[in-house]
């Protein structure tokens, strides 16, 4: 029977008690097999448990997004002070230096443009190619709610599975369709269906109201996905709220690579996931930084 909302009030997601992770540091990865659990650790900090993801995948459905006009000139020097580098294997040819030694999470679907209904993707990559380029974990939108939603599924499980074969993770990002409504309640549907089907990574996005559910009823980590840009406090104010309310990091694009100074917007919201830095502390440590830093414009 469908839960409906009558039956809500009943629910009970225990937010103040964390699951436990028996033998491993990461929620839901404890009977994983030594492959994944070691490209996990290469893309969560075993120490702090945690991940700042840079997120650099927008063009494959957006061209040539602002800020990722010039990936070799502005954005692979910022790949060095992240954790994890979220990408397709476009630009990971063509534009990233072999020997960045940063754990890569690579885009697996595609499809649609901007031009035409997003959830209308496929697979586009093949799990012998992953492999080639050495990844730590794939990963694809998937659309709850979409039009397209069962084939989004489905691409996802087919993807699951083929990361199962070979020891790689799957990140699967909750995509958020133009007339959806962004609440908990269907962040909570969203995540945990991929969980139940099988991602061992989720990358959602926070809101406001109750994100401690969302993380509480997902079984995997969730990272937290920066959304469009918005001020540099209140993305730094953003990121806090879901680490402190259970998500296991970021994977942010568009508030690091279009803020006036990158890099230190990068430092800045390392110390807030990585050292729980207050938002306003790591405001400040923006400001000092971005005075020390000339200009990001290589020319
Ligand atoms: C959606 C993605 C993007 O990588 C991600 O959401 C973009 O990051 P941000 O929202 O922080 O710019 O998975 O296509």
């Amino acid at each position: 029977m469908a839960d409906t909302d009558a039956a809500k009030e009943a629910k009970k997601f225990y937010q103040d008690v964390p699951m436990e992770t028996p033998g491993f540091f990461l929620k839901g990865a404890a009977s994983l097999d030594w492959g994944m659990k070691n490209r996990l650790s290469r893309i969560f900090n075993p120490q702090t448990g945690r991940t700042v993801m840079l997120a650099i995948d927008h063009g494959y459905f957006q061209g040539p997004t602002t800020g990722l006009e010039r990936i070799d000139l502005t954005v692979v020097p910022l790949m060095y002070d992240a954790d994890a580098v979220m990408l397709t294997r476009g630009i990971l040819r063509t534009s990233v230096p072999p020997t960045l030694n940063k754990p890569i999470v690579m885009r697996c679907s595609g499809g649609p443009s901007i031009l035409k209904e997003l959830s209308n993707e496929e697979l586009a990559v093949d799990i012998e190619d992953a492999i080639r380029m050495n990844v730590s974990a794939i990963t694809l939108q998937v659309f709850i709610g979409g039009e397209f939603e069962t084939r989004s599924v489905h691409n996802m499980t087919r993807l699951v599975d083929m990361g199962l074969r070979y020891g790689i993770p799957t990140m699967a990002v909750t995509a958020v369709g133009k007339d959806m409504v962004r609440d908990a309640r269907y962040f909570r549907l969203a995540c945990r269906i991929c969980a139940e089907l099988g991602a061992q990574i989720i990358k959602t996005y926070y809101v406001p109201k109750d994100f401690d559910t969302v993380t509480a009823s997902c079984p995997v980590p969730i990272v937290m996905a920066g959304g469009k840009k918005i001020p540099v406090p209140d993305a730094l104010t953003m990121a806090h709220n879901a680490v402190s309310q259970g998500a296991a990091g970021v994977d942010m694009g568009r508030n690091i690579f279009q803020s006036e100074t990158p890099k230190a917007m990068m430092q800045a919201v390392r110390a807030v996931v990585h050292e729980n830095m207050e938002p306003a502390d790591a405001f400040d440590l923006y400001k000092s930084l971005t005075k020390d830093t000339d200009s990001q414009d290589p020319k």
